[in-house]
């Protein structure tokens, strides 16, 4: 029932949920990284494009579809079709979207595992307790084990708590702080020798390289994760909305957020490289690709908070601590989505879903650490790459052509009595409908057979 699910208390505290879940690594190593292997700019230039043109309205279908069915997404992609197939399509949808959530937070906490690994180890140095932040910084399986179940405890602690008192609680509070210390860092990496040649590769676009499919898919790829699309965990915020909000507001809102942090996030880290190229630090091959990717920003964000003596200490503690706080704001929203399709659909009570679940996204964690060559990099493409966007693809078919156009209008005007008169309105309907769908095939078309 819809009184018992709970709703964020305030408009403002939905924003900051659903951007806490949108900000998170993705913006600050995703995106980053996958410039940096990218062409720099070129990459910008689409995930921009694609950010705006497909992201933005897809993520409108996940919040309107979640508001009005006030339901996980298996129910609520059964409650807009009516026909048998169609409700098993939706249905069908919805479970993958939970299968892939789960994936995407068992590579995610491994990452999120290194971020407080790296924050431990500058409060290590400042205590001089150099073997021990050695130990931390090094890419090791005890290492990364360790900081990876971390990571899913405390996820799993905020999660059973439920989703006001803890997901708005613990989304609202570190953003803004996330977002100056970032810009402050930006600011500062920009004075050092090296950083204008980061901030060309950045800027300047090679747009013949613009059009290659790998660098359009990889963008794609990343404008939905950077969302949290396609596996509804937006729907499953947009759930607990009320109907007094204005949607393509507060989604617009989200976007702008997010976006915004990424491409900050890129003033930082690609500078920041060639910083540390011209400090000596080996960064790319003899064949211009990047030597460990992965783990990039690593390697180079500690590089130049070594520049900054001491001081370096104190910002990388700081640093290092709200990226696992924005990990955390994400992964609880990523939990929930198995989790509330659990207690809705089996009716587990919270805890033991929690539980269950957390504890089988844990094992999947350590089974790719033990495999780590050859599970971490396929589990990430596999989920962002190409799960999100097709999951994305079906939001919006359904949205656009399965759900009634009535029902679909009727719940647009929620939240706003002029709605017809808005540009949203004139637009998102077919956009959804036609464009979004031909768009992102034409994308993996292009890609298998281009
Ligand atoms: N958007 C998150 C980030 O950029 O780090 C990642 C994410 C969160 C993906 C939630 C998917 C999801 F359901």
């Amino acid at each position: 029932m819809a009184a018992s699910r709970g709703e964020f208390s305030s408009r403002f505290g939905f924003i900051m949920a659903a951007a806490g879940s949108a900000v998170g690594l993705g913006n600050i190593w995703g995106f980053p990284t996958q410039a940096a292997s990218n062409g720099g700019a070129a990459f910008l230039l689409v995930y921009l494009v694609l950010a705006f043109s497909l992201a933005y309205p897809a993520l409108m279908a996940e919040l309107i579809i979640g508001r009005h069915a006030h339901a996980n997404a298996v129910n609520a992609l059964r409650l807009i079709s009516n026909s048998g197939p169609v409700r098993t399509i939706g249905a069908t949808t919805g479970v993958i979207g939970f299968i892939v959530a789960s994936l995407i937070l068992s590579f995610y906490a491994i990452v999120a595992g290194w971020m407080i690994a790296h924050f431990l180890a500058s409060g290590a140095e400042l205590l001089s307790l150099d073997g021990a932040s050695q130990w931390l910084t090094e890419f090791g399986f005890g290492r990364n084990i360790l900081f990876m179940v971390l990571f899913m405890a405390l996820t799993i602690g905020i999660i059973s708590e439920g989703v006001t008192a803890g997901i708005e609680r613990w989304s609202a509070r570190l953003m803004p702080l996330l977002l100056i210390t970032l810009l402050a860092l930006v600011l500062y990496v920009l004075t050092l020798d090296g950083a204008m040649d980061g901030l060309k590769v950045y800027l300047l676009p090679d747009f013949e390289r613009a059009l290659s499919p790998t660098l359009i898919i990889s963008a794609l790829g990343a404008a939905f994760f950077s969302l949290s699309l396609g596996v509804g965990t937006m729907l499953i915020y947009g759930s607990y909305i009320n109907d007094n909000e204005n949607l393509p507001v507060v989604g617009g809102l989200v976007t702008l957020v997010d976006i915004c942090i990424a491409v900050v996030a890129g003033f930082l880290v690609l500078p920041a490289m060639y910083v540390a190229v011209f400090n000596g630090v080996e960064i790319f091959a003899a064949d211009g690709a990047l030597i460990s990717g992965d783990t990039l920003i690593f390697t180079v964000l500690p590089e130049l908070f070594t520049t900054m003596g001491m001081a370096g200490v104190v910002v990388s503690l700081v640093f290092f601590f709200l990226m696992s706080i924005a990990a955390l704001t994400s992964s609880i929203s990523m939990l929930e989505v198995p989790v509330a399709y659990t207690i809705e659909e089996h009716g587990l009570g919270r805890k033991k879903a929690v539980l269950l679940i957390g504890a089988a996204i844990t094992l999947v964690s350590t089974v790719i650490l033990m495999n780590f060559g050859q599970l971490f990099g396929l589990v990430i493409s596999i989920t962002t790459q190409y799960s999100q966007p097709l999951l994305g693809f079906m939001f919006c078919i359904f949205a656009g052509w399965v759900w009634h156009r009535d029902n679909l209008l009727q719940e647009l005007r929620k939240g706003n009595p002029d709605a017809e008169n808005t540009l949203f309105w004139k637009i998102w309907p077919w956009y959804v409908r036609v464009v979004c769908p031909v768009i992102i095939l034409a994308i993996f078309a292009q890609t298998l057979f281009g």
